[in-house]
């Protein structure tokens, strides 16, 4: 179903449920959450025990009574009750009443630009079962494109691509539409569990999450031309005892190609899919990074030297979508045509 940017400007809330985080706008106040998507239980009881922040604090240090859930993979509410009882508890009793007030709250909501029906039905029940009486859906690259400014709706292609956890969606738009679009399995969750597998195979180290951050810095075009090998702790897979391993840059960058390679390759099939007076003006106008994996260091510079177009990373990016959603939502956006269904 196809519907008009009025049909957004009624909306009061814009809820964009990512796989690493939730971030939600309530109209005229702003953003009131922007929390990791992460919930504890009690598996004996079913209790709440924390969301958001303090349940990712507990992620793989949980006795046997607590589960660590994340309700929502590749941009899909994989669990929806578990990510309604998540936006109930992150948006808080006051903004929860305010919405009660309201009998015909409306709410947008952003999802992947290839969301089956499944998909898109388990993001209209998420936000019914908090109280949204009719929700409109909008796809992510419009939204993250619309957030960052960029001119979607004029007669001229835009490529932007939205970086996520645990995908990246490669979008050219034009006349506030998807042209030609692909979807990888590449995103920041991706490049994180692949350096721990690379230190596990070739290094014989088990990494804790909260070290693999500082070897990203071993990405970035300055620590490559250094050849400074970046220090790690972590246990040794056989004795379990703790260690420190030096690691080459270069072996860093290699451990990323793969990802990194398939993110090229999307890149260029949706360009074979593009009319070629849109290819002409992306040669002009380049590429837009949004999502927080945007900011993974090198990553605009690996895909500026392999596809030869100009790549520039939004003002920040992780919010995007979000912004985009609000700005749609708050008549902040030039009209544009948008898919939804109730
Ligand atoms: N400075 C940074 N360097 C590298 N990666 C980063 C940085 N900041 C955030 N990330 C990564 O960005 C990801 C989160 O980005 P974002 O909030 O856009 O994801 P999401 O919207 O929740 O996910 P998705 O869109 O896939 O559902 C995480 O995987 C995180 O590791
Ligand atoms: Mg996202």
């Amino acid at each position: 179903m196809t519907f008009s940017l009025d049909q957004l400007r009624r909306c009061t809330v814009a809820v964009d449920l990512g796989a690493a985080r939730t971030r939600v706008h309530v109209k005229h106040s702003g953003l009131v959450v922007d929390e990791p998507s992460v919930v504890a239980v009690n598996t004996f009881s079913g209790a709440l025990i924390a969301v958001g922040a303090g349940a990712e604090r507990m992620a793989g240090r949980t006795p046997a009574h607590i589960r660590v859930v994340h309700p929502v993979t590749g941009g899909m509410v994989v669990d929806i009750e578990m990510a309604q009882r998540m936006l109930r508890a992150l948006v808080g009793e006051k903004v929860r009443r305010a919405w009660r007030r309201r009998p015909m709250l409306r709410a947008a909501v952003c999802v992947p630009q290839n969301a089956d029906p499944l998909a898109r039905r388990a993001a209209v029940e998420t936000l019914a079962g908090v109280g949204a009486r009719r929700v409109e859906l909008v796809d992510a690259p419009t939204a993250a494109g619309v957030g960052c400014g960029l001119p979607v709706e004029q007669p001229e292609a835009t490529m932007i691509l939205v970086c996520g956890a645990t995908t990246t969606q490669v979008a050219v738009l034009s006349l506030g539409a998807i042209v030609s679009a692909a979807t990888v399995p590449m995103g920041g969750d991706t490049i994180h569990h692949t350096l721990v597998q690379h230190l596990r195979n070739h290094h014989e180290l088990l990494l804790p999450s909260h070290a693999v951050r500082p070897l990203h810095i071993a990405l970035s075009d300055a620590a490559a031309a250094s050849s400074v090998p970046t220090e790690v702790h972590g246990r040794d897979v056989v004795t379990g005892l703790a260690r420190t391993v030096s690691v080459d840059p270069q072996d860093v960058r290699n451990a990323v190609q793969a990802p990194v390679t398939a993110l090229i390759d999307a890149i260029r099939s949706v360009l074979h899919n593009c009319p070629p007076d849109l290819v002409a003006d992306l040669a002009e106008r380049g590429m837009v990074l949004s999502g927080g994996t945007a900011l993974l260091p090198g990553l605009d510079a690996r895909l500026r030297e392999s596809t030869g177009m100009s790549v520039h990373i939004a003002e920040d990016p992780a919010g995007c979508a979000v912004r985009g959603l609000a700005a749609m939502m708050e008549g902040n956006a030039r009209p544009l045509t948008v898919h939804g269904c109730r």
